[in-house]
Order: C-alpha cells, then structure tokens, then sequence
C-alpha cells in the first residue's frame, strides 16, 4: 500500500497532487488549442441532440451533483442551452417531466452509485437521451448510458473525491465549449481564448499546489473549531459547497457552503469570533459584493480566510488568511480555486488524527439505496 501511495502519507493528498496530470489526461487527444478543435469522441455523432434539446438535465450525487453544479453556470453561459441539475435520489422518486426532447447528463465517478443509476433507467425508460461522464471504465453507469466521456482520472481511493471533481468539470468544460461554437453562441476569438486557457489549466493547479505549507499553518490555526461557513458566488459558490463537503466528510467538523449573498439570509445570524469562514474572493463580476461581504463578516467578528486571485490587494487587506491562485478566466475558476480547499480539509484531518483516506460510515461508491 505504502508504494501505492507513491511517497504521500495518504491516498487522498496523492489524488490531489496527481490533479496536474491527470487533467491533462482528461484533455489529451481531445483538445487541440493551436487548431482550435474539441473532438469528444462519445459526443460527435450526439451533437445535433444536445443542440436541439429543450434543456439538460443533470443527475448526480455527493461531488459529483458539485460538478454538475458549475457545468450549470457554463452551459448556460457559453452553450445558452437550459441546465437543471437535480439529485439523482430525488430526481427519481419525484415523477419527473422528462420528454424525448431532454437531454439527460449523469456524473459519476464510480459510475456504480445508485440512485444515479435509477435516474438513468428513468430517463432512458421516458425516452430522454442519456450521456454518461465517468471516471471507472466498464462501469455499470458507462454501460447503460447512450454515449458518454470517460474522465481518465486513474483510480480514486480517497473516499473523498478530489481530482473526479476537477477533470469531471474538465470534461464538462469540453462539451459546452464544442456545444457553444456549434451552436454559434460563443466568438470566435473566446473560442479560441478558453481552449488555450484550459491547456494552462494543469500549470495553474500546479501553482496552486505550490501554496501547501502555507495552507497547513491555516489548517493549524483553525482545526479546534466546531464549525465553517464557506461562501462563494456564480461559477464558484458550487465550490463552497464543495469546500463544506470536503471537510465534513473527512474531519467530521460542521461545515455549511453557501451562496455569498444568501449570507444575510440566515447564516450570518451565526457569525462570532468563533467562525471561521472560507471566503472564494477572487477577481470576478462579483468581486466588490464579494469585498461587501468580507467586511460584513469582519464587523462580526468572524475569522476569514480568503481563496483570491494572485496578485490581489483589497481582499488581502481584510482577510486573516490568504490562499492564492493563479489568474484564469472566471469560468474556469472552480479547477484552482477547489484546490486550496481540499488542502485544508487534508490539513485539518491529518491534525485530528482523522482515517482522511476512509472517514466513518462513508463508502467510496454506494451501491444501495
Ligand atoms: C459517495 C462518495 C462521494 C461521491 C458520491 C457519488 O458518497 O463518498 O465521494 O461523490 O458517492 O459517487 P459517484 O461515484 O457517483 O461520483
């Protein structure tokens, strides 16, 4: 197991350091930034029924429902094609409006879950389209989808799932930037922008990485605390959620995501010295309500540690902490902003003598109701 591990104390700390290559893995043969091509080979003969579809619909659990999330944000955005994302065990329990004219995506590393798997047999049973993105090759969920993209992750052991997220969200990326160039709903030039910035996507995460040490002196400040509030906006408010669920699983300390303006609806009620809050305050549209926020925190006394851009001034001033990423355009920020979160959920389990490879009562992939 020790080789397996290659050299880090845990699976999941080596899952997160592999997130360079296998990204990069994700895209290989499939991304050709200089010509300019997108070439999925699950996707091409589907074009025409992602095009002409009402909606996508999207079906997932855990992280996986995560990164069906931020696909949200960037098939509308990009793709202008209406997204909604739903839990797969509430999806199928719910006698849903799927017709012929639905597009149904279904997340799932294990590609074994099933409640997952129940909502495709639903889908497919209404007469919807079904495309898979999984990670395990052969899986059931590969099998009994129309089509679909295999991430190429390699083997995930952590329980807690960390690069699935990234090169899910990288596949996803793909598809609605072919989608939106398809469909004429993107400039040639941005075309042309995203998929050079998605190659640079593994140098960035590298970069990210790099701020490690400095993420487990904050994971050292903070790990006697009871509870966090993450908070985010647009592209990376699935982040949070994300954030909130990595160190929930893994630390078992109460963690909540939400949206940052949704905070004064209810969870600043709970803001005092004692909460520390997970801030993703990097340069975007929503940059100032984001500062806004901060400094509502900060009146309350709450800790604040920030995920901002490098290079960033006005957060750094507020913030107690700091953890930088490097620039990318705001639709790709989930890829690096979600690695100093899972940093600091390894950091704070690792201190709290936590299994952060196999948490209590959680299993890699559930394969019961
Ligand atoms: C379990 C795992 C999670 C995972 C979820 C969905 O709860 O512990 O890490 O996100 O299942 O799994 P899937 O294999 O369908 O992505």
């Amino acid at each position: 197991e020790q080789i397996e591990k290659g050299g880090y104390d845990h699976f999941m700390l080596k899952e997160i350091y592999e997130q360079p290559s296998v990204i990069k893995d994700t895209y290989r043969g499939r991304l050709l930034a200089d010509k300019g091509i997108i070439k999925l080979g699950g996707l091409e003969e589907y074009i025409p029924k992602f095009v002409n579809a009402d909606r996508i619909i999207i079906v997932a659990c855990g992280t996986s429902w995560h990164a069906g999330l931020v696909a949200e944000y960037i098939f509308e955005d990009l793709a202008r094609i209406p997204v909604e994302v739903e839990y797969a065990s509430e999806f199928r329990y719910r006698n849903p409006i799927i017709t012929e004219k639905d597009v149904v995506i279904a997340i799932s590393q294990s590609g074994e879950t099933a409640d997952t798997l129940a909502a495709i047999k639903l889908a497919k049973q209404k007469g919807a389209f079904v495309y898979g993105i999984c990670n395990v090759v052969g899986s059931t969920i590969s099998r009994e989808t129309h089509s679909g993209t295999y991430t190429h992750a390699g083997p995930e052991i952590g329980v807690a799932s960390t690069k699935a997220f990234t090169t899910q969200i990288t596949v996803l990326t793909m598809i609605a930037l072919k989608l939106a160039k398809v469909k004429g709903t993107i400039s040639k030039t941005d075309y042309m922008m995203y998929l050079r910035e998605l190659e640079m996507i593994p140098a960035h995460v590298e970069a990210a990485l790099k701020s490690n040490d400095d993420i487990e002196e904050i994971a050292k400040v903070f790990k006697d605390a009871t509870n966090f509030l993450y908070l985010g906006r647009g592209y990376n408010f699935p982040v949070a959620l994300e954030g909130a669920l990595k160190l929930k699983e893994i630390s078992y300390i109460h963690a909540e995501g939400y949206p940052a303006a949704e905070m004064k609806h209810g969870p600043i009620a709970l803001i005092d010295e004692h909460m520390p809050v997970v801030v993703i305050a990097i340069n975007s549209d929503h940059y100032g309500k984001v500062v806004s926020n901060i400094e509502e925190i900060k009146a309350r006394k709450g800790k604040i540690i920030a995920v901002v851009t490098e290079g960033d001034t006005a957060v750094k001033e507020l913030a107690d902490y700091c953890m930088e990423v490097p620039k990318t355009p705001e639709t790709l920020t989930p890829l690096v902003t979600t690695i100093p979160l899972q940093l600091l959920s390894y950091h704070i389990a690792v201190m709290l003598n936590k299994n952060v490879d196999q948490p209590r009562n959680l299993a890699k992939s559930v394969t019961v109701e």
